[in-house]
């Protein structure tokens, strides 16, 4: 990572730190090294893994009805499954705060920004790695197959994802949240990739 980089990582750090309570500002601090740390398994751009990992959250601070002004204002378009549940558009505001405050012109970052909470059918390297970061970094203890996800994490991300989604749909099928359809075409994109998998290991069994 090039000087620059550094000090322009070390900028943002501070101003989210400012901005952020502790404990989310913790959280962004996990998703940033487990992101670069994934990103070193799997051969991606480690300072864009850490950028996006460090801003991921920057949004999440807002409350509900910020965050619904913040889209009207700038014409950010929410989907129907965002209009009823404000949790998911910190990630779209995130990405919109990464491009004006935090001055992020990279797609590839923006773009796993916006994707962190809901996922997406053929995600980038990047996006999945911080969809990754996001559920499995230290700080994270809620879900008990944790330790298997964390491990797959850095062996094969595709069926990393997959466990993911998979723990987030069972977790949301016991509660009164709703499924965003992004989500749900995310599940079967990496539900193909994992029974294509295991149908070959069997062929050769
Ligand atoms: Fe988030
Ligand atoms: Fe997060």
């Amino acid at each position: 990572m090039g000087k620059q980089t550094a000090d322009r990582m070390d900028e943002i750090d501070e101003a989210l730190r400012k901005i952020l309570p502790r404990k989310r500002y913790r959280h962004s601090q996990g998703v940033r090294f487990t992101s670069a740390a994934l990103a070193m398994a799997h051969g991606a751009d480690i300072a864009k893994a850490e950028l996006a990992g460090l801003l991921h959250d920057c949004a999440k601070s807002m409350t509900d009805k910020e965050l619904y002004r913040t889209c009207r204002k700038n014409n950010i378009a929410l989907s129907e499954s965002e209009e009823r549940n404000p949790a998911l558009i910190h990630a779209k505001a995130g990405a919109f705060f990464s491009r004006e405050r935090y001055k992020i012109d990279d797609e590839e970052v923006i773009s796993a920004i916006r994707y962190h909470t809901t996922g997406r059918a053929g995600m980038t390297d990047l996006e999945k790695i911080v969809f990754t970061a996001d559920y499995i970094e230290p700080m994270r203890f809620k879900s008990v197959h944790l330790p298997e996800i964390r491990k797959t994490a850095f062996s094969d991300l595709d069926e990393c994802v997959y466990m993911i989604l998979d723990d987030t749909l069972n977790y949301l099928a016991n509660s009164t949240k709703d499924i965003d359809k992004t989500t749900a075409e995310a599940y079967n994109f990496y539900k193909e990739i994992h029974d294509r998998k295991n149908s070959h290991s069997e062929d050769v069994s």
